[in-house]
């Protein structure tokens, strides 16, 4: 069976014996040094001033919203723009703070939204944020899109937790935003099991993102800043330790995801770079004419974890889904598909929106893994089934 995730981690008996090891030996393993020293690899590799982590990719876009809110960026009734094709914890938190979710239409050929697509939909809905999520490793015209929402004083935030490592000309994607968010689920590019970050240029979001993470209350922030709160809220030493200053979870990471993250982190080009090289092996099966041909112009580097196929019609794809199963390759639907389509979204948002791409690779998409512990043998069958 070729799955979508061939094991937990690059490496993985020498990372699990290593794993072992480290908890026996360690004092704590509730957050501290570990996770702080994977939150500066991970922000240096990437490119990024700041970088916190988080148990999950959902919590980080759960708390990044929540700081844009806390901050007072964008505040309830506020429309935001997102990629009609996402995940479904993109969306939640848009819902839960009463903000107004609106999804906008990707393009076929490259699965993400483009600035024309962008324009269109503030034409009509005016989002104070976009929120786009850089889907499968690939991207749109993301340069011309982070310029509209320049010169429109759009509030622009980037999920990247399914291209860590794709590059778009000369530029990380990740890097095009105000703040960034990612995700270390097994399966995606850098596993710590569970595990997510954000990462931002800009201080106050990295300061109110601490916050966020950790009940609402000041004990990661740096020394400077946390007496600059108390200060400003006149605390003392003693009640410090339980003051909470604003709308807070608990989202805080263990120290075996921050272990862990540094530990796949030495492997991270190395994934990248074979996810790179088995997509130029499936770049193939797109001469086949049942399948869109992506579009990747402006894409220097793609790194993946799984191929898109968009079939011409719904019975092409249940005819290749039934191949594929039948010779055992794991499949799954393109992520959530058309988020109008989904059950949390028709009972919270209230509305229809017209995306005719997006009900289209609901209807004609699936994708299966590509992972950088897959074998030539495996690349080559792979590429012969589907071409
Ligand atoms: C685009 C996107 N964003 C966010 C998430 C959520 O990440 P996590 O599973 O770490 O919560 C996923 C999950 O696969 C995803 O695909």
């Amino acid at each position: 069976m070729i799955k979508l995730i061939k094991s937990t981690f690059y490496n993985e008996k020498l990372t699990k014996k290593q794993l072992c090891d480290f908890i026996l030996k360690t004092e704590q393993l509730s957050i501290g040094k570990h996770c702080a020293q994977f939150e500066k690899d991970f922000s240096k590799w990437q490119g990024r001033k700041f970088g916190l982590m988080f148990n999950s990719g959902s919590s980080a876009n759960l708390a990044l919203i929540q700081v844009l809110i806390n901050l007072k960026k964008i505040k309830a009734g506020d429309c935001v723009g997102f990629s009609a094709v996402t995940w479904a914890t993109n969306v939640m938190p848009l819902i839960t703070m009463n903000l107004k979710p609106v999804p906008i239409d990707i393009e076929l050929e490259t699965l993400n939204i483009s600035s024309k697509k962008v324009e269109e939909s503030y034409k009509k809905h005016k989002f104070q944020c976009l929120f786009i999520t850089n889907l499968l490793g690939y991207c749109s015209d993301l340069d011309k899109i982070r310029n509209f929402c320049n010169n429109n004083k759009i509030l622009l935030i980037e999920d990247n937790c399914e291209s860590l490592g794709s590059v778009y000309k000369g530029t990380k994607l990740g890097n095009f935003s105000f703040a960034s968010t990612f995700s270390f689920y097994v399966g995606h590019h850098l596993s710590t099991i569970e595990g997510g970050m954000v990462c931002t240029n800009d201080r106050e979001i990295d300061t109110m993102l601490r916050i966020v993470r950790s009940h609402g209350w000041d004990r990661h922030l740096t020394p400077f800043e946390q007496k600059k709160f108390r200060k400003k809220y006149k605390v003392d030493e003693f009640y410090g330790k339980y003051t909470f200053y604003d709308i807070g979870y608990n989202f805080r990471p263990t120290e075996i995801q921050g272990f862990l993250g540094s530990n796949q982190l030495k492997y991270l080009n190395t994934m990248v770079n074979k996810r790179e090289s088995n997509y130029k092996q499936f770049e193939k099966i797109y001469s086949n004419p049942d399948f869109v041909k992506m579009n990747t112009k402006g894409l220097t580097k793609i790194s993946n974890f799984a191929l898109p196929l968009i079939c011409k019609d719904k019975s092409t794809r249940d005819k290749y889904i039934k191949k594929a199963e039948k010779v055992g390759i794991e499949t799954r639907p393109i992520v959530a598909g058309n988020i109008n389509n989904q059950a949390f979204f028709s009972k919270y948002v209230n509305k229809k929106f017209s995306l005719k791409n997006a009900e289209r690779i609901h209807h004609t998409g699936f994708y299966f893994g590509n992972n950088p512990d897959m074998t030539e043998k495996e690349v080559r069958f792979l590429v012969k089934t589907f071409q």
